[in-house]
C-alpha cells in the first residue's frame, strides 16, 4: 500500500444476498478472506495478504460503519444509502445486485388501492420513509408500518393491505402468492468510500476500478471519490 500503513484497509461487506457476489468482486483483484464466510461465525475476516479485513455486517448498517470512518470502504445498496440519508461518497457501481423497489401485495388487494377508500391503505416496509415518499407521489394515502424483515408476510397474513419491497428475482412474490402492482424505483449496488479515508489519493481504487471494468464488474461513469 502506498502510505507504507500496517493497518489493514476496513472493508464493510453485507451479510445475506450480496456477500458471495461481492467477496467474488474483490477475489477478482486478488483480495481473498482468510476463512469461508459462509460458514465462519467470525466477524472479522482478515484477507490471505494481510492487508484488508473485511467486516461483516448487516446490509443496513454498512453506512454507519462507513460513516464513522470504521470502516474505509463498505459495499451497500443505493435502498439502505437512500432510506437513512446517507451523503457517503459512492465511486462505483457494481453491475450486479440491481434490484426493484415494488408495491405489491395479494391480487384481490390491487382493487383497494386503485379505489378511493374512506381509510388509509396500510402498506408494510422495510423502507418506511421510501414507501411513504414514493406512495404520496403516487397520490396514495398510506399508513406505513415499519418491518424489518420477512415483510411479504404482511401482505400474505392480512397485517398489511400491501407491501413496499424489494424485489430481485422476484422467487419471494411468487411464492408466497403476491404480485406486482407497481415497479416505484431501482436500486444499484454502490462502493463507498469514508470521508479522509486513508488510501483515498492512492493508486488502489484507481487499479480496482480498471480490473473491475476489464471484467464487467462495474458500470462506468459514475461520480469520482471527492
Ligand atoms: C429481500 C426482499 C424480499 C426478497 C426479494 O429480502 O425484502 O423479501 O429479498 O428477493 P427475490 O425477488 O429474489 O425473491 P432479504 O432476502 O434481503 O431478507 P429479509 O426478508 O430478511 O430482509
Amino acid at each position: 500500500l502506498s502510505d507504507g500503513s500496517l493497518i489493514p484497509l476496513r472493508i464493510a461487506v453485507p451479510k445475506g444476498r450480496l456477500m458471495g457476489r461481492v467477496l467474488g468482486a474483490f477475489a477478482a483483484v486478488g483480495i481473498l478472506p482468510d476463512s469461508d464466510p459462509e460458514t465462519s461465525r467470525q466477524l472479522v475476516l482478515k484477507s490471505t495478504c494481510g492487508l484488508y479485513e473485511f467486516l461483516i455486517v448487516k446490509n443496513s448498517d454498512v453506512p454507519a460503519f462507513v460513516e464513522s470512518g470504521t470502516a474505509d470502504l463498505g459495499i451497500v445498496g443505493s435502498d439502505v444509502l437512500e432510506e437513512c440519508g446517507s451523503q457517503i461518497a459512492r465511486p462505483m457501481t457494481f453491475s450486479f445486485g440491481q434490484t426493484r423497489i415494488c408495491l405489491a401485495g395479494r391480487q384481490e388487494q390491487r382493487v383497494l388501492l386503485e379505489n378511493q377508500r374512506a381509510t388509509p391503505v396500510v402498506v408494510a416496509s422495510k423502507y418506511p420513509r421510501m414507501a411513504a415518499r414514493e406512495l404520496s407521489r403516487l397520490g396514495m394515502d398510506s399508513e406505513i408500518l415499519p418491518l424489518s424483515g420477512s415483510v411479504e408476510l404482511a401482505s400474505v397474513i392480512g397485517l398489511a393491505d400491501a407491501i413496499v419491497d424489494l424485489v430481485e428475482t422476484g422467487r419471494t412474490l411468487v411464492q408466497n402468492g403476491l404480485v406486482v402492482f407497481k415497479d416505484l424505483c431501482q436500486t444499484q449496488v454502490h462502493l463507498c468510500v469514508a470521508k479522509g479515508m486513508r488510501y483515498q489519493n492512492s493508486e488502489l481504487l484507481k487499479n480496482w476500478r480498471q480490473e473491475w471494468l476489464r471484467q464487467g464488474l462495474i458500470v462506468s461513469g459514475k461520480e469520482r471519490v471527492s
